[in-house]
Order: structure tokens, then sequence, then C-alpha cells
């Protein structure tokens, strides 16, 4: 089995490559991604150098090399995570968003479809989606697989319309696809922009914590691993022309969250109970804040028995102690260190073939 996964440098993407080259010694694993701000190769460190591993620095943008890369290498499934991903930089530049999560999706529709022309038994295209394009719950009520999608930030909105793409090359030309839209996703090499993370790396360094408006928005959070574990299940097991929902059945408004994070760091750091929580400072809303997302899991679960297997206090502890061990992965990641890393690294091994 040759796989393509796209965005395996980045955060859920370096969880899933991992996973798959450990688990699947058989399969040639090809991890696609352009290494944008997000994307960084120290997080695949542990395997860059296993036999079924191989890098490929590209751009889902670019549909020449995109075609090239599909004629060459004949993929048989594909695991399609790249793309811009961060809400807060969609409302600043929503273009970059349309380009990547919509243009580089069609992109890599239009190869897939190109070469299985002749035969799509045994092929998968598998898109990893978000929540987000169900727009926001009111205080009750769960997501499930047919809530209508009402995307309220130029994320979401991308998201939802890579996910429109899928579904109608599956009804025009066939092509055999999977989507699954999964809940906030938590854990190790999640980049220091998202709350989880940002929060953990101000309490360390004793910076203000921002909250935005009241802090009372709701989110459902999942361990990194379980999304990936989820991710392996559905690609073997799933069956083609379905979506499935992903969640942590795990629900927490941001402050009370804030506050977790500062009551286990201060343990941690053998700080005085309530120093941290004096770093808390609610600033300005983001436009359009969906209220609450909570995900209804019971269709993977109940058909294909998935369901997290760490709960949060276990992933918190985890991911804090990650942090707290990796301090120079993140110095890495927020300076301009990992550019010389990447260079290093792509001029000895442009790819690993
Ligand atoms: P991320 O921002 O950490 O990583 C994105 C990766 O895509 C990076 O490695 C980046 O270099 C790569 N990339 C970006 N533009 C590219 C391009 N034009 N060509 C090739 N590669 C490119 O994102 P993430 O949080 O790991 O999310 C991965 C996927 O999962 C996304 O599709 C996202 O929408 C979805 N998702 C994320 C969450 C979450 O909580 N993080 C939840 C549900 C779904
Ligand atoms: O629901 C899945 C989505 O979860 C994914 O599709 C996205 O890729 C991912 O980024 C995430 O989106 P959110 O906007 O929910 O995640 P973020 O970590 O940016 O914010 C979580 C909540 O915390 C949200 O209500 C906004 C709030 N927040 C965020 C930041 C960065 C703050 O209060 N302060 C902050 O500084």
């Amino acid at each position: 089995m040759n796989m393509l996964i796209t965005g395996g440098a980045g955060f859920i993407g370096s969880h899933v490559v991992r996973r798959f080259v450990n688990n699947y010694p058989n399969y040639k694993i090809y991890n696609l991604d352009a290494l944008t701000y997000a994307g960084n190769l120290e997080n695949l460190s542990d395997i860059e150098n296993l036999p079924n591993y191989f890098f490929i620095k590209g751009d889902i943008l670019d549909s020449i090399f995109i075609n090239t890369i599909f004629e060459k290498y004949r993929f048989d499934g594909v695991i399609h995570l790249a793309a811009e991903s961060h809400v807060d930089r969609s409302i600043t530049d929503p273009l970059a968003f349309v380009k990547t999560n919509i243009f580089g999706t069609v992109n890599l529709l239009n190869a897939a479809k190109d070469v299985w022309k002749e035969e799509t038994s045994n092929r998968r295209f598998y898109h990893i989606s978000t929540d987000e394009v169900y727009g926001s719950l009111g205080k009750t009520g769960l997501f499930t697989e047919k809530t209508p999608y009402n995307p309220n930030s130029p994320y979401a909105a991308s998201k939802a319309s890579s996910d429109h793409f899928v579904r109608a090359y599956g009804e025009t030309y066939g092509l055999p696809y999977i989507i699954t839209n999964c809940s906030n996703n938590y854990g190790p090499n999640h980049f220091p922009e998202k709350l989880i993370p940002l929060c953990i790396t101000n309490i360390i360094q004793n910076k203000p914590l921002p909250v935005y408006g009241d802090g009372k928005y709701t989110r459902d959070w999942l361990y990194v691993k379980d999304h990936a574990a989820a991710i392996d299940l559905v690609f073997h097991k799933g069956k083609n022309q379905e979506t499935y929902n992903i969640g942590g059945f795990n629900e927490w408004q941001n402050i009370d969250l804030v506050k977790l994070l500062c009551r286990l760091l201060d343990q941690k750091l053998n700080r005085e109970e309530g120093t941290s929580l004096k770093l808390i400072t609610y600033v300005k809303d983001r436009p359009g804040h969906d209220l609450r997302y909570a995900i209804d899991a019971s269709k993977i679960n109940k058909e294909l028995g998935w369901r997290p297997s760490v709960t949060f206090e276990e992933g918190l502890e985890m991911t804090i102690d990650w942090y707290l061990e990796n301090q120079e992965w993140l110095d890495h990641v927020t300076s301009g260190d990992y550019i010389e890393y990447y260079e290093k690294m792509y001029n000895e091994k442009e790819t690993n073939q």
C-alpha cells in the first residue's frame, strides 16, 4: 500500500504519520507537507529514518506537482490533513484559507480522480474535517452527522466548502471518500497559538493568559492520539461515501479550562496555589465567536467501536509534562531556529526514497 498523508508535519498529522509508520511496516507512508509556520519536521524526528517513511516537501496548491507525485507513486490511499487551521488567522487573512483549504483540496481530488479512474476498488480519499462546519450550538444539543452545515468563521467556511467538494467528487465521479468531523484536539506538538498550548506556555513563562470575551465559550476536547486512533480505524474499517463525527465526550467552558491549567501547572512547578490564576486576562472577543461545540460520536462508537481511551485528566497531565520536557521544541517553533533545522534536514535528505 502506498499512502499519502498530507499535512503530516503539523500537529494532528504528525501523530497520524507516526501511528501509521509504526503500525503498518508494510505500507509506504509518504508525508507531503509545505512546512508552513505550522509544519515542523522535528515532530517526526523519532521516525524519520524508518524505511517505510518518506517525506516530500510540497504545496497542495501546486497542481502540476500534485499530479506528478500521484502519477509517480500511484497512491492507494490518501489521508488529507494539510490545511490552514487557526480561526484567528482566518479572520485576518481569509484568502489564505480559501487557497489552501479549498483549492488545495480540489487539486488533490483532481489528482486522485485522474489516477484512480480505471480502478477505484481498494482506493480511498479520507478527508479530515472539523466540527466547526456545523456552526454553533446553543446551551444544549449535540452535532450529529445530519446537522446542517452553518459555518461562521472563514476557517469553518473553507473547511465546509472542502467537505462539499469531497462529497461532490464522490457523487459526480464516483471517487471513494470518507470524511470525519472532529472536535478540538489537544496534546503534544500543538502549535502554541491555540488555547491549551498557549496557556501552558504562558503559565510557564509567567505571561498573561488571554481569555476572549466572558470566557463562557464551550469546546469538546479530545486527546490527539485518540483522534489518530480514530483516523486509523476509519481509514481501515469505515464505509466509503460516509461521514463520521469524532469527539471527546468532554465539554469545558474556556474559563474553567484555563483555571484548571493554572491549578495543574502551579502543582507541577511547585508554585503556591492560586499563583497562575492572577495571569488570567479577559481580552476583546473573537468576532463571530461560536458559543459551543459538542459532538455526538455515537455513530463511530456503534459502527466501529471507537471511543476515547484517555480521560481529560490523564491527557492534560501527559500534555503538560510534554511541554515541560520539550522547552527546546517550543523555542524552535517560536523562533527562527526551526528554519535552520529544516535546511539542514532537507539538504541532507531531500526525500527518503
Ligand atoms: P496544523 O496547522 O498544526 O498543521 C497543518 C499542516 O498542514 C502543517 O504541517 C502545514 O505545514 C501543512 N500545510 C499547510 N498548508 C499547506 C499547503 N498549502 N501544502 C501542503 N501542506 C500544507 O493543523 P492541525 O491542527 O494538525 O489540523 C490538521 C487537520 O485537522 C486540518 O485539516 C484541520 O482543519 C483538522 N482539524 C483540526 C482540529 C484541531 O483541533 N486542531 C480539529 C478538527 C479538525
Ligand atoms: O473544533 C475544532 C477546531 O478546534 C479545529 O477545527 C481548529 O483547527 C482548531 O484550531 C480549534 O478551533 P478553536 O477556535 O475552537 O480553537 P482555539 O484553541 O483557537 O480556541 C479555543 C477556544 O478558546 C475558543 O473559544 C477561543 C478561545 N481562545 C482562544 C485563544 C487562542 C481564548 O479565549 N483565548 C485565546 O488566546
